[in-house]
């Protein structure tokens, strides 16, 4: 996920562009840059870092006198690490066409062979660069627009677009197919941007432009047109939100933001490593499937919800691979003389790749020789850079402490690695393989599903935000989960909650129930619903309130249980990466009655970092 703005009017367009991108910080923030039109062509100013140092370099240049016409981008690296030459805008080396995009050019390998044999030579890792060399050889006619338009019918994947063509000084072209764009309409000025608080204080009137469709934007006008070149009208729309609650998409806090970002964030995780033939490509460089072969056990190894990620993955590796899987938490696995070599495949999982812990587990890994792959949201980061081989969750920036997108790309992405093993090392039948694969697509579909309708799960929030103790029960991959549910709710609403595996509650948690004690009881894994619906009528029998997560054809527990939430349509593999949903939703509705600092919850930081 990276931000993009565009502008054409009559005002200084540099402290407009860097203003407008300080609001798109939250969609990115290793890199960022600006190009603009001056009486000498385009010029680019790109540097590593936040907006707050692409300021100092725009400040420090004094080039950008009477300029009104530029784009912008701070981004969010997925291919080539941040640095100052992987920044956008990237001009061509004609110097002709400048581009800004978000999304991902999944073809972009193929594209620039085939440029390269056309004499045009690349300079940064990116997929990104190849748009503007693609527009440039393009561009043989004189005609911005049938350049783009002939550059597209090549792309395959995501784009939103802004272009700055030098010939064509006093205007920007927008193109976009499955990245968001929105246009600003002014008096005298237009704008591009990928979100709304880029552009609310100089307008309130936008649109949002249609899949593949091509937006010409002069001081006049904007000028709409389909793949046919037809022109489209959009009816403007007026937004009166404030500015704050803007840079949060219209939601109250950035917690639901990414909750509900998840069905997008799942998908671009596992969109582009399946194959149209069901082949799962991860991308590895260095680990062979020789190797998978020669695996004997696993270690998972994390902190907090990364470990919880590894705790239902160690359940689901182990059923299908059939070889020890363990998950142990970064503390621990490190002073815990590990028994590992080179048998053994350690999986570190991190969002921020930061954490110091998990760093730590990492080297201790490598050190006794074991294989290592990490599942790393932050691109480049420590964990990412010191790993044998990365997996990254396409989740964009989570800010909000409390993890939620970056857990079930986490869980996704393990699951789809555990199936790339499952066969190649020939332990499922090629059937299963392919309908797993088919169910992990089907996933965000189910996930938006769920959060179509919240209205029950609010109103069950709505009962219980003023319980003192809460109790999480479930087996197997259900404790798993609980865990993960457990921690959602105690970090950010501090109700005081733990999870139980749910046979463990007789052995002496069990005495802390009394009247009116809430206990959430998740009983989606099917092979022990009976034993579950055992524990609830013990924590009933002793005054318990339950709310059950339950199948959606479960027609006993409802019948003993005074809550349930239903999770529709799922297989082993999808059951948790839906289940956990509703469980996020919970938490967040508990603390946003408690008015609780839900995004900065008390004591905790987002990227921990020390011991
Ligand atoms: C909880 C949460 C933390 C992190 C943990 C590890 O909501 O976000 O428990 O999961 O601090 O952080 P990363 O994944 O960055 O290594």
């Amino acid at each position: 996920m990276c931000g993009i703005v565009g502008y054409v009017g009559s005002r200084p367009v540099t402290p407009l562009l860097l203003d407008a991108l300080e609001k798109l910080e939250y969609r990115g923030y290793d890199s960022a840059g600006i190009a603009f039109m001056a009486d000498n062509g385009i010029i680019i100013h790109k540097t590593r870092g936040r907006i707050a140092d692409l300021r100092k370099i725009v400040d420090a240049a004094t080039d950008d006198d009477d300029c009104t016409v530029g784009i912008g981008h701070t981004r969010w690296a997925t291919h080539g690490e941040p640095s100052d030459v992987n920044s956008h805008p990237h001009l061509s080396r004609s110097k002709r066409v400048a581009v800004v995009h978000n999304g991902i050019i999944e073809n972009y390998i193929e594209l620039r062979h085939h440029l390269e044999a056309h004499g045009y030579v690349f300079s940064t890792e990116t997929d990104s660069e190849v748009v503007s060399e693609l527009i440039d050889y393009c561009y043989t006619g004189g005609d911005p627009v049938a350049a783009v338009r002939k550059a597209e019918q090549q792309l395959k994947g995501s784009y939103a677009l802004g272009i700055l063509f030098s010939d064509f000084p006093d205007q920007i072209i927008a193109l976009r197919k499955d990245s968001p764009l929105i246009i600003g309409v002014g008096e005298g000025e237009n704008f591009i941007a990928s979100d709304i608080p880029a552009i609310l204080k100089h307008t309130r009137s936008v649109f949002r432009l249609g899949e593949r469709e091509l937006a010409i934007l002069t001081r006049k006008r904007v000028t709409v047109l389909d793949t046919f070149g037809n022109r489209v009208e959009h009816p403007i729309e007026h937004i009166d939100w404030d500015a704050t609650a803007a840079e949060k998409g219209g939601y109250s806090h950035f917690m639901i933001k990414e909750i509900f970002e998840q069905p997008d964030a799942i998908a671009k995780t596992l969109a582009p490593r399946i194959k149209e033939d069901m082949s799962i490509d991860l991308g590895f460089k260095s680990i062979t499937d020789d190797d998978l072969r020669g695996i004997d056990s696993i270690k998972i190894t994390a902190c907090g919800s990364a470990y919880h990620v590894g705790v239902v993955a160690k359940h689901f590796l182990k059923r299908i691979l059939r070889i020890p899987v363990e998950a142990e938490l970064a503390s621990e696995f490190r002073y815990d003389d590990p028994i590992i070599d080179e048998h053994t495949l350690v999986i570190i999982v991190s969002q921020s790749g930061e954490t110091l812990d998990t760093l730590y587990a990492l080297r201790e890994a490598k050190a006794h020789g074991a294989r290592v792959v990490s599942i790393v949201n932050v691109v480049a980061s420590s964990i990412a850079n010191e790993s044998e081989e990365v997996l990254y969750t396409w989740a964009g920036p989570e800010i909000a402490v409390a993890t939620t997108k970056a857990y079930s790309t986490q869980l996704a992405l393990i699951e789809l690695f555990g199936l790339y093993m499952a066969r190649v090392r020939g332990m499922l039948p090629e059937e299963e393989i392919i309908s797993s694969i088919k169910a992990l697509q089907n996933v965000p579909e189910g996930v938006q599903k769920l959060l179509d309708d919240v209205k029950s799960v609010q109103y069950i929030a709505s009962l219980y935000f003023n319980c003192q103790d809460v109790f999480f029960i479930g087996r197997n991959m259900d404790y798993a989960l609980s865990l993960e549910a457990s921690l959602k709710l105690k970090e950010i609403s501090y109700i005081h909650s733990e999870a139980y595996a749910a046979g463990e509650l007789k052995h002496g948690t069990i005495s802390l129930i009394e009247d009116g004690t809430l206990v959430i009881a998740l009983c989606v894994y099917r092979p022990l619903l009976e034993k579950m619906l055992s524990n609830i009528k013990e924590v009933k029998a002793r005054g318990a309130k339950v709310i059950a997560i339950i199948n959606d054809d479960d027609v006993q527990t409802g019948t003993i249980a005074d809550h349930i939430i239903r999770i529709p349509e799922c297989t082993d593999i999808t059951v948790p990466l839906m289940t956990i949903v509703p469980l996020q939703l919970f938490a967040y509705y508990i603390a946003s009655l408690k008015g609780c600092d839900i995004d900065k919850p008390r004591n905790l930081a987002k990227s921990v970092t020390v011991e």
